[in-house]
Order: structure tokens, then sequence, then C-alpha cells
């Protein structure tokens, strides 16, 4: 179990160990894992999440008071792992702009259940955060980079990335223990397709797990076609020419990424195929909006509104009868059903990415 890099944390004495009431849904998955977005803005403008040309100065994210409170979010957290959530992941936008996050990593932490924590970040402010992240209580994270090349990694981030801060970042995150480490790169065809071998090369061998993802239709912003799509058969076939691989188990149920190492001992990468091999089947995953939305499928186009009954009076107990009887009416299974080949499949209001951080 080297991957999920499970801790075991010493839970203060007026927080005892609840045995956790684990609810499946409509099709008989767990519920594991919550996704938890701080905030709907970002220092990046990728052009597949937030194009510049509508993400722009008077651009209306969410305000102070419609995002929910540390308090709120504690409370939704701590009743999603009296559910059976063990896995917790903060995202946004990009998560490290909320300048006081170190002290909500704390507080959830330490919650009951909680087993593995995690971060994803666009990693060009992670350098100078990454030991105070540790001590709040972080596990590890995930830094989203999908070129080394100077030039596309600028491109893709609307002109405001700059790769050798974002390798800083990661150096750092290492150094101060917040690893393995995961890389997610989102193949794009003729963007950055052929600079993923650097990237490998680059990261081979330091214990930092690179995953291809495949581009995905999320939202209705990112123009998503088919033929852009760069399929995980095609990335792995590339990637075996240099340097042969060889699969390896999954490391947890309902993990999203098929597993490989180099054969010669350079270390793991993985492949995430939610286009072309959809893996709906163990989906344990819930996210949460900065707003208080739960979202149960990334491809959701409504959730449920938890900042509503949060703010108007609901007890802990009625939380978490509003949290399993959203999960327990869920059948979403939107990958395994995805039709590139049906215009009106497109035509749904999906969630944004920047709304939900992946
Ligand atoms: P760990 O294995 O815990 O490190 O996390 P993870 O594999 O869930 O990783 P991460 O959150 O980094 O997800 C990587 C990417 O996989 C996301 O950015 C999405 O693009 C995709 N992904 C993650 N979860 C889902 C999911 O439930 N459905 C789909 N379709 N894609 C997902
Ligand atoms: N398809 C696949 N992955 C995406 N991400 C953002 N948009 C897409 C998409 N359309 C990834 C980001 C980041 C994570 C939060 O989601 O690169 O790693
Ligand atoms: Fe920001 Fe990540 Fe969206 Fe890029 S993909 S704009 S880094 S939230
Ligand atoms: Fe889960 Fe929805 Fe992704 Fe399927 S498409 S794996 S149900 S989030």
């Amino acid at each position: 179990m080297h991957n999920t890099h499970m801790t075991s944390r010493s839970k203060p004495d007026d927080m005892p160990a609840r045995r956790p009431e684990p609810v499946a849904d409509a099709l008989g998955r767990p519920l594991h894992d919550l996704r938890i977005s701080l905030l709907d803005q970002c220092n990046f403008r990728c052009p597949y999440c937030m194009p510049e040309a509508e993400f722009h100065s008077d651009y209306e994210f969410l305000k102070r008071q419609q995002r929910l409170t540390y308090d709120e979010i504690v409370r939704v957290a701590a009743g999603a792992s009296a559910l059976g959530v063990s896995k917790l992941r903060l995202t946004g936008g990009e998560p490290l702009l909320d300048k006081n996050i170190c002290e909500l990593i704390e507080r959830i932490a330490v919650l009951p259940g909680v087993k593995d924590l995690a971060l994803t970040t666009n990693g060009m402010l992670l350098s100078p955060l990454a030991e105070k992240l540790v001590v709040a209580g972080l596990d590890r994270v995930t830094v989203s980079l999908d070129s080394i090349d100077k030039d596309i990694f600028r491109g893709m981030s609307g002109g405001r990335g700059n790769v050798d801060q974002v390798l800083a970042g990661i150096k750092a995150a290492g150094a101060a223990g917040l690893g393995p480490i995961k890389i997610n790169v989102v193949v794009q065809k003729g963007v950055n397709d052929h600079t993923i071998l650097d990237l490998l090369e680059y990261f081979r061998g330091t214990g930092t797990i690179v995953r291809m993802i495949e581009f995905m239709d999320v939202g209705n912003r990112n123009g998503w076609r088919m033929d852009q799509v760069v399929s995980s058969r095609s990335s792995l076939q590339q990637i075996q020419k240099r340097w042969p691989l060889r699969p390896i188990g999954r490391s947890y149920p309902g993990e999203v990424a098929r597993r490989y190492e180099y054969v010669d001992g350079g270390g793991e990468i993985g492949f995430i195929s939610s286009v072309t091999e959809p893996f709906c089947g163990d989906c344990s995953r819930a996210r949460l909006s900065a707003d208080g939305m739960l979202y149960t499928c990334l491809f959701a186009n409504q959730g449920t509104d938890l900042r509503e009954p949060l703010r108007g009076g609901a007890d802990d107990d009625e939380l978490r009868d509003i949290l399993s009887s959203t999960w327990l009416q869920r059948a979403d299974r939107y990958s395994e059903l995805r039709r590139p080949d049906i215009a009106e499949h497109h035509v749904l209001k999906k969630v944004e990415m920047y709304r939900i951080g992946g």
C-alpha cells in the first residue's frame, strides 16, 4: 500500500472515534472519498478549464459569504466521515489561494476516520507553503503539470504559469514529506502529447508518480471533441517504445488510475482512462463545491444544496441524513453512458471543472 500513504493520527480526547455507518448508492457503490473545492478562483487560465476570454478581470467569482465557512466545511467532512469517507482531497480552483488553508487542514486532519488527506494544486504557490502544509496535517499533494516544455506549459496555463516555479514547488513538497507526489498530465492531441516523454524522463527515478489523463468533456466550456483525446492505449504505446512498462495491481479499491512500472526500476506511472475505459463501476467519490453544493458525479448537472440547511440550523444528524439520502439515490455513471457521436449528449448543462476541482 505504498501508494496511498495512510497515516495514523492521534485524535483529541474529546472526539471519540465513532464507528462509521457506511452507505451504498443505488448501484451498490460505497461512499469513500470526498473532494472539497475551497474556492472557484485560480491563478491560471488553462484554456480547457477557465479560458481567459470568459474569466477576465470582471468575472464574478463567488463572494466570501457565498462560500462555505471552515466551520461549515468541517461539519460536512465530519458528516461524510461518519458515513464511511476516509479519503479527502482539497481542490479549487486553486486551493492554495486560500490564505488560511492550514487552519482548515488542521481541523480536517484530526476528524475521526480520516486516513488520507490530499490536495490538488497547480504548484505555483507550493514552494513556500510545503512545510506548513505538512505541519498542519496534510498527507500528500497532487500537482497538475501538463508539460515541462516552458512555452507549451505557459500556453496551457493561459500565459500565467512558470514551469520552473512549479518544479521548485514539487521539490519542496517532496523534501517536506508530502509524498508520494503525483503529477497529473491532461494529454491533448497536438497540444502537449509530443512532450510527454520529456516530462516522464524528468520524473523517472525520483519517486514521483506521473499520471496520464485522457482529456474529458467536463463542463460545457472546454470545447471537447473526441479527436482531441489521446487514448491511454496510445500514450502507453508511445512510452513503451522508449521505456518498457509492466502493469502492477491497484493500490486501493476504486482507484481511477491503472498503474504501471518501468521494467528498469524507474518507478511507477499511471493512466486515467475515463473516456476510453470508464471506471464508474466502483466510483466512490462525492464532490463539494465552494458554495456548498454536493455533486455525486464529475459530470453532474445538478447537486444537493448543503449550504441552505447548514445555515438554516440543521443539526449533525439532519446533515448526515441529507448526505446519506443523497448518496442512497445516486445512480450516476456518466462516463459509461457517454456517447461522443451524439450531439445532444453535450447539450446537458454540466458542472464546470473549476467549481469542483477534478
Ligand atoms: P489518488 O489515487 O487518491 O491519488 O487520487 P485520484 O486518482 O482520485 O486522483 P486525482 O484526484 O488527482 O484525479 C486525477 C484525475 O482523474 C482528475 O483530475 C480527473 O481528471 C480524473 N478523475 C478523478 N476522479 C474521477 C471520477 O470520479 N470520474 C472521472 N470521470 N474522472 C475522474
Ligand atoms: N479532462 C481531464 N482532466 C482535466 N483536468 C481539468 N480539466 C480536465 C479535463 N477536461 C484536470 C486538471 C487537474 C485536475 C484537477 O483535473 O489538470 O489535474
Ligand atoms: Fe486552474 Fe486547474 Fe483549472 Fe488550470 S485546470 S485553470 S490550474 S483549476
Ligand atoms: Fe464517477 Fe461520474 Fe466519473 Fe463515472 S463519470 S467515475 S460516476 S464521477
